[in-house]
């Protein structure tokens, strides 16, 4: 998908372009997390989930300073960049990362979302500005720790709110039910402005937690272990979307 695909995604709102099909904003859209792939067989496994029915490809870039863990950086996302054209979203759990936005955009990110923690040391405003000037989804995100005030001023610069449901650095963690508060107030305000900016969960999302998501307000769905860890990626993903048929 080319950033000018995306920027007309962005404009159209009510319909969202995957890969030349339409599909109404309603779906809901499931992206993989590579964290939890085998990485010895990346392309395939980006391939398989591609051919599974994945939406978007999302890929952590954790810098053992902002998370305790350290995963990839550009180079690894320009492989998967390779392997697919499906929307790739760049999730930066590190410090600075206003100072690495040009790499990833570099390496084919199409979405880059970053933390608004005064630990992720950068001007959120200006960091945002940026990822939306070099044609880019914006995506802002908050720990669960972090009270949703902390995004209340940058809602209006964002096209997608990613509300962590575990506290991040590691896959495999179990899901927080207390941040559906959070879910709830994102969905309230883009149901009072009108407004379609996409709420997105990350962490211990599976069929179940994927469920309680959805039903609180939730459009898109990150998740590493449910899809990666399974024996048949198609339906773990149709069970994700609720899809039993
Ligand atoms: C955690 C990451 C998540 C994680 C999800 O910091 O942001 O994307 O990989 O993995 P699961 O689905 O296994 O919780
Ligand atoms: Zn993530």
């Amino acid at each position: 998908m080319t950033n000018d695909e995306v920027q007309s995604e962005l404009s159209v709102g009510r319909w969202a372009l995957s890969v030349g099909r339409w599909l109404p904003m309603a779906q809901i859209i499931v992206a993989p997390s590579i964290l939890a792939a085998n990485f010895a067989n990346l392309a395939d496994e980006v391939r398989r989930v591609e051919e599974a029915g994945a939406d978007w490809i999302h890929c952590d870039i954790m810098d053992g300073h902002f998370v305790d863990n350290i995963s990839f950086g550009p180079m690894v996302v320009g492989i998967v960049r390779k392997q697919t054209k499906l929307p790739l979203e760049v999730h930066l759990m590190i410090e600075h990362a206003d100072h690495f936005v040009p790499r990833f955009v570099d390496a084919g990110a199409n979405s880059i979302t970053v933390h608004v923690e005064p630990e992720a040391r950068h001007d959120v405003a200006r960091t945002l500005q940026q990822i939306r000037d070099a044609g880019c989804r914006v995506g802002l995100t908050l720990n669960p720790a972090t009270p949703f005030e902390s995004v209340e001023r940058f809602l209006d610069k964002i096209d997608l709110l990613l509300i962590m449901t575990v506290h991040p650095g590691f896959g495999g963690q179990p899901f927080r039910a207390e941040m559906m508060d959070k879910v709830k107030r994102a969905a309230a305000r883009n149901k009072s402005r009108g407004t379609k900016m996409h709420i997105e969960v990350d962490g211990g999302i599976n069929p179940e937690t994927a469920k309680i998501s959805i039903e609180n307000g939730a459009n898109v769905l990150v998740a590493g272990t449910s899809i990666f860890h399974s024996k048949d990626y198609g339906n773990a993903i149709r069970q994700l979307r609720g899809d039993l048929g």
